[in-house]
């Protein structure tokens, strides 16, 4: 996939943006606070509709303006697409893909798929589950419109879940989630298999980079109280569910709230047989966090067959050369890359034909080559 040309107004700090893009390397470098990552979340939020910085819409836009604007002509599969998104003071949005509108969220994601490298990747292997939660979903929810729908209902199913039990919280009415059953256990399921399945071929990419980069030995493992390794079939995990929702039950109505099933799932990733969360080096937690995107790049190529344009903030800076050679070697000329960082001597030796940019008081201008 190809990010074309972008077209920003009143996006955070960017007022008036409009860039056509190298197919390859693309560099934009600049001081501190200049509105680098703003144009990466720019790009994001075409793919997503979301930030990936975790606020509100309204946020996004101006702080002197009352709505905002991202428009992006991308390139998949051969096919031009032009995503357009419009932000209103009052937290809504209208998106519309070749000048539709897209009246569901749902249906806007997967158009156009955008891989981003940052430094709160980080999180994806110190963070609380949630992190990694939002890792896998974000990846299986943008390759797997089937997945997609079925996480949006298990969503809506727990949380009718939960206000039945903290409804039957004094009394233990257990007939009062006879309702839910069925269908609780069914998405439920569906979901942990994809997960379960999934994280195996993420973990065989993941490991295989991760050698590449590191020669270390990085593994990842799907954390689930009903999966204890093997694959189970739908019938014999239905049945493991269920013996252990039943264990799990009283406790449930004693809380007022659901204690089993994916909403609480984690995963495991060790290095060297070390479980990285509590026991690796700041360095090796960010290698580990580089080897999942990778694979996530990776994983998202084998589905779709495309690659993702990459969008690498910041995360130059904090490798030392010789990853930084190894990184770049990987996609270089495959896959379109946008790079930020505030040094361009340290980035722009590693592509002499990219296109650079840099990025003042929310503008971009074109840089001539030496
Ligand atoms: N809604 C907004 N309106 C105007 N400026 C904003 C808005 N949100 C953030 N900014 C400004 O954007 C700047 C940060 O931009 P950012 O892209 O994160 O910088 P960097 O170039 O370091 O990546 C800050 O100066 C901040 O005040
Ligand atoms: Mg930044």
């Amino acid at each position: 996939m190809n990010l074309i040309r972008l077209n920003t107004i009143n996006f955070r700090n960017i007022i008036d943006l409009d860039i056509q893009f190298n197919n390859g390397l693309n560099i934009l470098y600049g001081n501190n606070a200049q509105g680098k990552t703003n144009i990466l979340e720019a790009m994001y939020f075409t793919s997503t509709a979301k930030s990936f910085r975790n606020t509100h819409d309204e946020n996004l836009i101006h702080f002197s303006a009352d709505q905002a604007k991202v428009n992006a002509l991308v390139d998949t599969n051969s096919m031009q697409k032009e995503a357009c998104i419009k932000i209103f003071k009052n937290d809504s949005k209208k998106i519309y893909l070749n000048n539709n509108v897209i009246n569901r969220h749902a249906d806007f994601i997967g158009h156009f798929i955008v891989s981003l490298f940052c430094p709160e990747d980080l999180m994806i292997i110190k963070g609380d589950p949630s992190f990694r939660r939002r890792f896998l979903d974000i990846l299986f929810c943008q390759t797997d419109k089937w997945y997609l729908d079925n996480l949006i209902k298990y969503q809506r199913v727990l949380k009718q879940r939960n206000t039945v039990l903290k409804r039957i919280k004094n009394t233990h009415e257990q007939t009062w989630l006879e309702p839910w059953n069925d269908q609780y256990l069914q998405l439920a399921c569906t979901i942990m298999e994809k997960r379960s399945r999934s994280i195996r071929i993420l973990n065989e990419m993941a490991g295989r980079w991760h050698k590449r980069l590191n020669r270390e030995h990085l593994s990842i493992a799907y954390h689930n109280p009903v999966y204890t390794g093997e694959d189970l079939f739908a019938e014999e995990l239905q049945k493991a569910f269920q013996k252990r929702q039943q264990q799990v039950l009283h406790e449930e109505m004693e809380k007022g709230f659901t204690l089993l099933g994916p909403h609480r799932d984690d995963l495991d990733i060790y290095i060297d047989a070390i479980h990285t969360r509590h026991f690796s080096s700041q360095g090796q937690k960010r290698s580990a966090a580089i080897s999942l995107r990778l694979a996530e790049v990776e994983y998202i190529h084998s589905v779709m067959h495309e690659y993702p344009v990459l969008l690498l903030d910041d995360v130059f800076s904090e490798l030392d050369a010789e990853r930084k050679n190894k990184l770049i070697a990987v996609f270089d000329r495959k896959v379109q890359t946008f790079i930020t960082g505030t040094d361009l001597s340290q980035i722009h030796p590693l592509s002499q034909d990219a296109a650079i940019f840099k990025i003042q008081e929310g503008k971009a201008v074109p840089h001539k080559h030496d």
